[in-house]
């Protein structure tokens, strides 16, 4: 199952969606009616999980969209995904969600079998799975060894009782990485590995084989103005940096309403030229300041990486995470929604990500 929610982790939701179907994935993981609606358009024959519970205004067009998969928690959304239906005159397909031990969403592995049994009978919502989160799955296998259990128990019953449970999943991508494969169940349900990401990368790549892992994006932008600054110029918004001395500074064409996080201000870098050069002063909302002190020869236009390789540099999402306290997923997701995304391409814009 392709995890394509969060615009696909930041890669682009469309581009990334339409590029795994023609890797044979057919049903894909969203968050919400937004997402699923975009799946659907650039994907026709998806079949689009909502990860979370639909809110009003949503389940009445989840209820009537072919392709969409429900999340099922408890008794009462039953009821509400059953009603919309019959208004719609529409047959809803849900996963049953099972808590296992996240403490987010999903029933109690004891109520699993009843409510499982309750669509069973449902005339208008049809019971297609069941699946459940890992909680610690970098850090704790013998958790995901629990929570799996914890989800095959109920399985077992329903089968006994000759119920056809459809759909089975559990592993996200560091299930996937920690865990052997588990013949009984239908799916894993990978995003950060699906990016080609780690966490830690080193020890995924040993589990899942070297040419597993690479990191599927390059966040680009453009350096869109040079100026020769003298000693004592005050960089950006409240002076916080201070050129010690003439400098050459670049003016990128991106800010924090790209994903260019605040909290880089001063401590980030950036590639250019095949170096890394600091961020001068505060990150702006459309603009960021580097020192290009050590590329002379820098010109208008060049490229800037944010995130990716150039020459023998490299920025990871990791090493932005670590600097502004954080997780990579969120440095991917934050890559805002002007970056144009491009698939494998160099043509070049402002601010764009090739993925
Ligand atoms: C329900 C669900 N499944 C799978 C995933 C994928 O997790 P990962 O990116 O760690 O593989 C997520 C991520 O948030 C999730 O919420």
């Amino acid at each position: 199952m392709g995890v394509v929610k969060a615009n696909a982790y930041g890669h682009g939701l469309a581009e990334t969606s339409r590029f795994l179907a023609t890797r044979g994935v057919r049903i894909f993981l969203v968050a919400n009616a937004t997402e699923a609606e975009a799946l659907l358009r650039a994907v026709p024959r998806a079949m689009a999980l909502l990860a979370g519970p639909t809110v009003p205004g949503e389940i009445e067009w989840a209820v009537r969209r072919r392709g969409v998969i429900f999340a099922l928690s408890d008794r009462e959304e039953l009821q509400r995904i059953e009603r919309a239906a019959a208004r719609a005159g529409a047959t809803a397909t849900i996963h049953l969600k099972v808590d296992t031990g996240m403490g987010r969403i999903g029933c109690r592995t004891e109520e699993a079998v009843q409510l499982f049994m309750e669509v069973a009978r449902s005339h208008r919502v049809c019971a297609a799975g069941l699946f459940s989160h890992m909680a610690r799955a970098e850090a704790d296998p013998a958790e995901c060894r629990r929570q799996l259990a914890r989800l095959l128990q109920p399985v077992e019953e329903l089968e006994r009782q000759g119920l056809d449970v459809g759909a089975l999943h559990i592993h996200n991508s560091a299930a996937v990485a920690n865990l052997d494969p588990n013949g009984r169940l239908t799916y894993a349900r990978p995003g950060l590995a699906l990016y080609g990401l780690g966490e830690p990368a080193a020890a995924w790549r040993r589990r899942l084989g070297g040419e597993a892992l690479r990191p599927a994006l390059v966040w680009k932008t453009r350096v869109a103005l040079i100026r020769d600054v003298p000693k004592g110029t005050a960089i950006s918004y409240g002076g916080t940096f201070r050129a010690p001395r003439r400098m050459r500074v670049g003016v990128l064409a991106a800010g924090y309403a790209d994903g260019v996080s605040r909290k880089l201000s001063n401590l980030g870098s950036v590639l250019v030229g095949g170096f890394r050069c600091p961020i001068l002063g505060r990150v702006t909302m459309d603009m960021t300041m580097v020192d290009l002190s050590r590329v002379p020869d820098a010109r208008w236009g060049d490229e800037a990486v944010l995130i990716g390789r150039q020459g023998g540099e490299e920025i990871t999402a990791r090493e932005i995470a670590e600097q502004i306290g954080t997780i990579s997923y969120e440095v991917l997701c934050g890559i805002g929604v002007r970056v144009a995304r491009e698939e494998g391409s160099t043509r070049s814009s402002r601010s764009r990500m090739r993925s």
